[in-house]
């Protein structure tokens, strides 16, 4: 038997304040984002924001449904878009950030694994991997570099491909 370990690693930021002045304006997008965010069964609004090479800011928010199931989690609401519109401009950057007036957000919240997939498949599409920066107002930042800092198991069968 042989024992392995993985190490993943993320910053801590302690506040968006302290981010590097791209980061800081892509939060700055994600906050914007949740302004359409279709949440009223969660009363929950999530909203991210990609920044493209060339500049441009794609947005995403949750977009819930009567039908529950039917609805889909902002980044991916963000990442279909960019790979509907936009494949061959490469994501350098996703800021996520939630906000819920039930309760107190004290940290960021993390991307849901379906999310996590389809940023996999998009680095994977684009041959780089994206920064992600998960942030809350009033709280800590996370930022890591690519998908492999969340899912270091990630399916990846090269010979379907
Ligand atoms: N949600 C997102 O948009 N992104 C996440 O990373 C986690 C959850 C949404 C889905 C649903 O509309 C609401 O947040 C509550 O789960």
């Amino acid at each position: 038997m042989t024992n392995h370990e993985i190490k993943i690693s993320f910053q801590e930021y302690t506040s968006v304040q302290e981010l590097e002045s791209a980061d800081r304006q892509l939060c700055a997008e994600a906050v914007k984002a949740m302004d359409n965010s279709h949440s009223p069964y969660s009363k929950f609004r999530v909203g991210a924001a990609l920044l493209l090479k060339s500049g441009k800011v794609i947005y995403g928010s949750n977009q819930e449904n009567v039908a529950y199931p039917s609805g889909l989690c902002a980044e991916r609401v963000a990442l279909f878009h960019w790979g509907a519109n936009h494949p061959d401009d490469p994501i350098v950057s996703m800021a996520v950030t939630a906000h819920t007036d039930e309760f107190e957000l004290k940290k960021p919240i993390t991307s849901c694994g379906s999310c996590l997939q389809v940023l996999a498949e998009c680095e994977k599409m684009q041959r780089e991997p994206v920064k992600v920066i998960l942030f809350v107002a009033n709280g800590p930042v996370w930022v890591t570099n690519g998908i492999e800092s969340f899912l270091p198991f990630l399916f990846f069968e090269d010979r379907l491909s």
